[in-house]
């Protein structure tokens, strides 16, 4: 009988960097389960990746700041036999100042940023048990590493994503587990990310805008080298190394005195 292929689950696998990650592992030879809300479009990219790649897809609608069907998720990746990938790529952005917009819209962004990010990452951590194989990307942000007013829960649900996957990545290390880990941290990706916010992406030069390929390309080759962050695009390199640098002070001179964009 043959092997089963290996399988990956992607959230937010509906549009944008998740449904890129779907196309790029189904040429690589995985199966795929496909989770996100919008379920015509998990069908359209299962249908597309099963005529292209003989890909097996299974559709998990779910919203994933509802429990139940985060638990519903949760569950397929705890049993899925030939899991060897999880993507927790679902997120969204929101615009208002964090004390003029509703609690459930924040609520909602903790939820898919951080709850699901923590409760998928150990439900695969379950699955992947004794082998200790198997790999886990968890999609941040350049966000993650400042603060930013105007957009205060995104950049901090990112830097906990940060700081959550390289906590984890050590106490893998320690424990001589061959699980790899990686933050993603794109910089502006073409994507319905800045459509959903009815943002026009023309507010930045061109120069800065990566295609989603680009971003999951090097997500696969970083992945590849063990990388634990993975900052695609040397423009977004230079940033984070120079933010990184910056005394605190300066930054938040810069965040409370600088263009008005930034202030929030
Ligand atoms: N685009 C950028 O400039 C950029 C930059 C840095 C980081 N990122 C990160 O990249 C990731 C993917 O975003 P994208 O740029 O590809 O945007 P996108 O095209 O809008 O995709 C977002 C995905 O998340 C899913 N999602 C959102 N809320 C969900 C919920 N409650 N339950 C289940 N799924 C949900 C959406 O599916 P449904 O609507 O069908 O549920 C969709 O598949 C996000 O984590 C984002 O923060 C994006």
């Amino acid at each position: 009988m043959n092997e089963p292929k290996p399988l990956a689950v992607i959230t937010g696998a509906s549009s944008g960097i998740g449904a890129v990650f779907a196309r790029m592992l189904a040429a690589r030879g995985y199966d795929l389960g496909l989770v996100a809300r919008r379920e015509d479009r998990l069908r359209q990219v299962a249908d597309e990746l099963g005529s292209r790649f003989h890909t097996q897809c299974t559709v998990l609608k779910a919203d994933l700041t509802l429990a139940s069907d985060l638990l519903a998720v949760e569950d397929f990746v705890a049993a899925a036999a030939n899991l060897r990938l999880l993507v927790n790529n679902a997120g969204f952005g929101t615009l208002e100042r964090f004390s003029e917009a509703t609690v459930d819209s924040q609520d909602a962004m903790h939820r898919v940023h951080v709850m699901a990010t923590m409760r998928l990452t150990h439900a695969a951590l379950r699955n992947f048990g004794a082998a200790k194989e198997g790999a886990i990307i968890n999609v941040s942000s350049v966000a993650a590493f400042v603060p930013r007013p105007g957009r205060t829960s995104y950049y901090a649900t990112k830097a906990w994503i940060n700081c959550f996957t390289e906590g984890l990545y050590l106490e893998l290390k320690n424990a001589g587990s061959l699980v790899r880990v990686q933050a993603l941290c794109p910089g502006f990706t073409i994507t319905e990310f800045h459509d959903a916010l009815g943002i026009n992406r023309d507010f930045i030069s061109q120069g800065w805008w990566m295609p989603a390929e680009t971003v999951v390309k090097a997500s696969l080759e970083g992945l590849g080298k063990a990388k634990l962050f993975v900052v695609p695009g040397w423009r977004y390199k230079l940033v984070v190394s120079l933010v990184r640098m910056l005394p605190r002070g300066v930054l938040h001179a810069a965040l409370t005195k600088g263009p008005a964009s930034l202030r929030g």
